[in-house]
């Protein structure tokens, strides 16, 4: 295996940044005895803006970070799969006809639910063994799920015979997750793992699934603040914002709050009871700022930008409701910092992280401060990462004749 090269992408400074990819290539020769055939890889996400918009049809505009989910894996002839996790220190092995319905979740049900989903959608699919590895924290609102998804069936991409279309693929994870695990999540985390670009931000339209790329304004850099609080009641709170958005378009005869404008909103607007108004008003008005934040992306503000950062994370915090002390008091440590354009939280909300738009060459120290500064504020220790805008789900490594 001394001869595996990774595309250039892959030069990172940090060499920590390789750990997955050499982890589950040393796993794989250890036990099969033989150099993996394929090394794929599905990043996490981070999410600039446009937060708890994408089941309501609407406009999302995150990146795919520099930490991923890696499987290296060879086929097998027998339709089954034999997965390792190297991170849960366990095995599992499921035939491809006849799937087991999980009686609780664990790892292996991402991958019989992603088996599940593409086959029900009339993929083909054969068999394969690997090792599986990843540095996407877990929990911690980064989308270590669809990483994991998207990783899946990029590996079942590799040993079949289909075409890999993004959206087409996002969607058959994202069903794997709503009915097979049963967690009702949106579009996004697995749209952006599929289709994630390299030093780019992605805007998704959640309706047609159309995305447009944007670079950071020059001299920016994106870091991750992670509040070390991991959110609890989160699947009933998420189902009920849900709910109360599908309650608010019915009202006015639409299909999703996607179709209404904050103009024609604010003429309505009193026809609906004060906590309908709130959740309407926090989607409808996140659509506008994250239209808003691609002209701020593609006229290179950053002030702009980091302005409908921080409204977006109001509008969370009061019209949304799914922020929490510590993301409010992460976000407060990080506004304070004359670096940072912008802060919010980000992903679903109630714990977990939030994201800063900072000047990067001054990002390393703001890391350093805002981490202290919070930790002592909250007694929480957080976890803050500079990141990168990486690829989407992509094969890595293919041994030559494959
Ligand atoms: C979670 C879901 C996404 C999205 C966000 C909120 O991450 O998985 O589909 O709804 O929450 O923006």
């Amino acid at each position: 295996m001394s001869a595996l090269q990774f595309p250039h992408q892959f030069t990172w400074e940090n060499d920590h940044k390789m750990l997955p990819a050499t982890k589950v290539k040393d796993r794989f020769l250890a036990e099969f005895g033989q150099a993996p055939a394929f090394i794929v890889r599905a990043p996490g996400r981070v999410n600039l803006i446009g937060e708890h918009t994408d089941y309501n049809d609407g406009f999302v505009f995150p990146m795919a970070i520099d930490r991923a989910t890696w499987i290296a894996l060879r086929p097998r002839g027998d339709k089954r799969v034999l997965a390792i996790s190297i991170d849960m220190d366990d095995r599992r092995e499921f035939p491809l006809d006849g799937l087991p319905r999980p009686a609780e979740t664990r790892w292996i049900d991402y991958l019989i639910g992603v088996a599940w989903s593409l086959q029900e959608r009339g993929y083909a699919l054969c068999g394969w063994e690997g090792a599986i590895s990843g540095d996407v924290p877990i929990g911690s609102g980064l989308s270590s799920s669809a990483a994991l998804e998207l990783a899946a069936a990029r590996a079942f991409y590799c040993v079949s015979d289909f075409e890999w279309e993004a959206p087409a693929l996002a969607l058959a994870c994202q069903a794997a997750e709503n009915d097979w695990l049963g967690v009702n999540c949106g579009i996004m985390d697995q749209m952006i793992s599929a289709a994630g670009i390299e030093e780019r931000a992605l805007l998704i339209d959640c309706r047609s699934l159309e995305t447009t790329s944007a670079p950071l304004p020059d001299g920016m850099a994106v870091v991750i603040l992670d509040t070390g609080t991991r959110r609890g009641l989160v699947d009933s709170a998420y189902n009920e914002r849900r709910a109360q958005c599908e309650a608010a378009a019915r009202h006015f005869g639409l299909t999703a709050l996607r179709d209404i404008d904050l103009a024609s909103f604010g003429r309505r607007a009193h026809e609906l009871d004060e906590l309908s108004r709130k959740r309407a008003r926090h989607v409808i008005s996140e659509n506008e700022r994250t239209l808003r934040a691609r002209d701020a992306m593609n006229a290179g503000d950053a002030a702009a930008l980091g302005k409908l950062m921080i409204e977006s994370h109001i509008s969370l915090r009061d019209d949304f409701e799914v922020s929490s002390a510590a993301l409010d008091a992460i976000v407060a440590c990080a506004n304070a910092e004359e670096a940072c354009y912008g802060a919010r939280m980000t992903g679903a909300g109630f714990g977990g992280c939030a994201v800063a738009l900072v000047r990067a060459d001054a990002a390393q120290g703001f890391a350093e401060r805002v981490a202290a500064n919070y930790q002592a504020a909250a007694g929480v220790e957080p976890a803050l990462y500079v990141t990168r805008a990486s690829r989407g789900a992509e094969t890595v490594y293919r041994a030559a004749g494959l």
